[in-house]
Order: C-alpha cells, then sequence, then structure tokens
C-alpha cells in the first residue's frame, strides 16, 4: 500500500468507542479517507426502531460529504469479532454511488487486517436510473 493504513484504522478504533448500539452491543467505528487525505469517522448509532439503525460505514461518509468532502481514497472498518466486518449491502451500494471502486480496509481489535477492493464486495451494482455516475 503506498501509504500505511495504520493511522486510518486506529481513527475507526477510536470512533468505535462511540458507538450507539444498546441493542445488538455491536459496535462498528469507521473511517473514510479524502483525496486529500483528511479522515472522517463514523460509529453505528442504533435506534429503538431498529430499521432506523446507521452503520458506522454511512455515517462516517455522510459527515464527510455534509463537509463538502466529494473524492475518497479508502475506507476502514473496524469491529470487536474474529471473522472481520464488511460492509453491509446497503452501506456497500452507497459507498460505491459516492467513492467508486476503493479500498476497504476490515480489522478486528485483535489487529486482524484485510483489504477487498469494494468492486468484489458489490460485483453487479446499481449505479442508478440511465446509469448515474457510470463507474463501469
Ligand atoms: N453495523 C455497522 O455499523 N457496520 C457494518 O459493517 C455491519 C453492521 C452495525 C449495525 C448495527 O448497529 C450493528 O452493527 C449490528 O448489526
Amino acid at each position: 500500500m503506498p501509504d500505511s493504513v495504520a493511522p486510518l484504522i486506529a481513527a475507526a478504533r477510536a470512533a468505535r468507542e462511540h458507538a450507539v448500539a444498546p441493542y445488538s452491543n455491536f459496535k462498528v467505528g469507521a473511517a473514510v479517507e479524502t483525496a486529500d487525505g483528511t479522515t472522517v469517522t463514523g460509529c453505528n448509532v442504533e435506534n429503538a426502531s431498529y430499521g432506523l439503525t446507521m452503520c458506522a460505514e454511512r455515517v462516517a461518509l455522510f459527515k464527510a460529504l455534509s463537509e463538502g468532502r466529494r473524492t475518497f481514497r479508502r475506507v476502514a472498518v473496524v469491529a470487536d469479532s474474529a471473522s472481520l466486518t464488511p460492509p453491509c449491502g446497503a452501506c456497500r451500494q452507497v459507498l460505491w454511488e459516492f467513492c467508486g471502486d476503493i479500498d476497504v480496509i476490515m480489522a478486528n481489535l485483535s489487529g486482524v487486517e484485510r483489504r477487498v477492493r469494494l468492486r468484489d464486495l458489490l460485483p453487479m451494482p446499481f449505479a442508478g436510473a440511465g446509469g448515474g455516475a457510470s463507474r463501469e
């Protein structure tokens, strides 16, 4: 990798501490890195109406978008699970729309790490009516 992913993973791990997860008790942290190297973090935020829960990845990405960030290099996701935690289907779709085929770095609290391309997590993405942003 051109740059160490350690700081991005550390940021996601720190964000995980802020998770609001009283229903699942499964805390997740995420960090997106913008084209200029800025890191924006997020954590999962659950709701008593479970379906309104927001994943850490989308919180991080929406925060970044709301601050005017539009170009992203990679995203890190950290959870306390033996098998690493990949973004859910909804997050894959949203990440694809705004980030394209970025690196997705997954890590757990034991230091296990894995990097995959978003394209490999979402092989046939919906790109919007009429092709959308056309990331094919
Ligand atoms: N969750 C995330 O925040 N990101 C993922 O990649 C997987 C799942 C959250 C949603 C919910 O608060 C909890 O983990 C259990 O599904």
